[in-house]
């Protein structure tokens, strides 16, 4: 049983939230372990179609556990290969969506941007502090953050470790959408049900390809998403969309 997380699964969607209240929601070794192990199961069962991570109203998660890490060394943290463990969470197939209130900095804002869809709520205060630690971001912020709201916004939150508010972060394209503070979680759920109602296959195939746009040359992710799209014609799923349409009614999905 997973400790500093709690997975609840309703319908087709999982929510799983950040259970280290103590510490903020601090990202330790055994945060990512168990975000890494536990997940894993229902990313691959066809009757998952959306996760939801969320931590508290206070803090998404305040970083990194910068108490674990401080008394390591260069050769404790090469040879751990320290932090490459988030590559597992980052590279779940199903759609994961951040219900951010609150703290989300340094590995916070990093898991953040792992997801695919990040909502926040009036609170949110994204960051990447590190270089007050004497440290860069080590979770991809340096990257994802940059592909996502540019060089230059990217550069003025990593150089000078200033967080941005929610409106700040919409504006910058760092977020989908702001809620309240009290409905975040409920709205983000409503969404998440929304995708968990399409096809799987589509649904993950969707997702890999505007991962791709991120990846690879506009020529090479044009033809990706051309012989994705081909592919989608082998599913029941096709089959039923477009004849639901045409006999207007809803469709039924099986993710097959
Ligand atoms: N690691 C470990 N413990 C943390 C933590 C972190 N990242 N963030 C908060 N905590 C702990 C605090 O130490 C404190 O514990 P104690 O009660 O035992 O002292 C508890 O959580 C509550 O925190 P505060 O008392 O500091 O709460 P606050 O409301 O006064 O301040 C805060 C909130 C501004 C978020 C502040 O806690 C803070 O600055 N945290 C650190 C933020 C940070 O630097 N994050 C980057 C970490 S490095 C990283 O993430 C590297 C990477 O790229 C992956």
């Amino acid at each position: 049983m997973p400790e500093l997380i709690k997975i609840e699964q309703t319908g087709r969607v999982v929510l799983v939230t950040l259970n280290r209240p103590e510490a903020l929601n601090a990202l330790n070794s055994q945060v990512m372990n168990e975000l890494a192990t536990e997940l894993k199961p229902y990313d691959r069962d066809p009757n998952v179609g959306c996760f939801v991570i969320t931590g508290s109203p206070k803090a998404f998660a305040a970083g990194a556990d910068i108490k674990e890490m401080s008394d390591k060394d260069y050769m404790d943290v090469f040879h751990e290969d320290f932090f490459a463990g988030w590559d597992a969470f980052a590279k779940l197939r199903t759609p994961k969506i951040a219900a951010v209130s609150g703290f989300a900095l340094g590995g916070g804002c990093e898991l953040a941007m792992m997801c695919d869809i990040i909502y926040c709520s009036e609170s949110a205060k994204f960051g990447q502090p590190e270089i007050k630690l004497g440290v860069i971001p080590g979770m991809g912020g340096s990257q994802r953050l940059t592909k996502l709201v540019g060089k230059v916004k990217s550069m003025d939150m990593i150089l000078t470790g200033k967080m941005m508010n929610a409106a700040e972060a919409l504006e910058a394209n760092l977020v989908a959408r702001i809620f309240p503070d009290d409905t975040l979680v409920s709205e983000t759920l409503k969404i998440a049900e929304t995708i968990a109602g399409f096809g799987k296959a589509s649904t993950l195939l969707a997702r890999e390809s505007v991962e791709r746009a991120l990846e690879t040359s506009l020529q090479e992710g044009i033809l990706f998403e051309r012989r994705v799209f081909h592919s989608l014609f082998a599913t029941e799923d096709q089959s039923e969309g477009m004849a639901a349409f045409t006999e207007k009614r809803k469709a039924a999905f099986k993710g097959r």
